[in-house]
């Protein structure tokens, strides 16, 4: 079986009065649908956008994101990378999860990542090396 890692950034459609209840939502369902198809990763949110790490087997990866690409609470995706991988980076995370909020500002920040530096404008090498530092911050 081959594991694919698939990155993406886009801006976020939520809006304000609604986000909390969303994004529970949002990771209500991926968790489900993940867990389903043995498909980890890392969900990040700054107030404008998110930038996720989905891995798993290629079908299900491509069939996944086929899903979230036209989902009206995010748009401008932008597919970063999608790289045959050798371990998955976040196993056992049907997908976690870190919000921009005052715990984990200054893990954001180190990366450059602010309300006005945001997360969907930030490179590949950036968005990985957050989600690493934010999971061995939660682990
Ligand atoms: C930022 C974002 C990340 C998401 N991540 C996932 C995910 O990892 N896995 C997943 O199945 N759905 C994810 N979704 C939800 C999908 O876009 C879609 O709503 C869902 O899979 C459809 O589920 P349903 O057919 O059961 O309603 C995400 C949505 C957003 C906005």
């Amino acid at each position: 079986m081959s594991l694919v890692r698939l990155v993406y950034a886009s801006r976020s459609r939520l809006v304000e009065a609604d986000r909390r209840a969303e994004l529970a939502r949002i990771l209500e369902t991926a968790r489900r649908h993940n867990a389903e198809r043995h498909l980890t990763g890392f969900l990040m949110a700054t107030p404008g956008g998110f930038a996720q790490i989905i891995e798993g087997e290629t079908g299900n990866v491509a069939e996944t994101y086929g899903r979230i690409m036209v989902d009206p609470r995010h748009g401008d995706l932008r597919l970063l990378a999608q790289d045959t991988v050798a371990q998955p980076q976040f196993a056992g995370w049907a997908m976690a999860f870190a919000e921009h909020n005052e715990t984990t500002q200054f893990i954001f920040g180190l990366y450059g990542v602010s309300p006005e530096a945001e997360i969907f404008e930030q490179p590949l090498d950036v968005l990985l090396d957050l989600a690493g530092e934010l999971a061995s911050a939660r682990a």
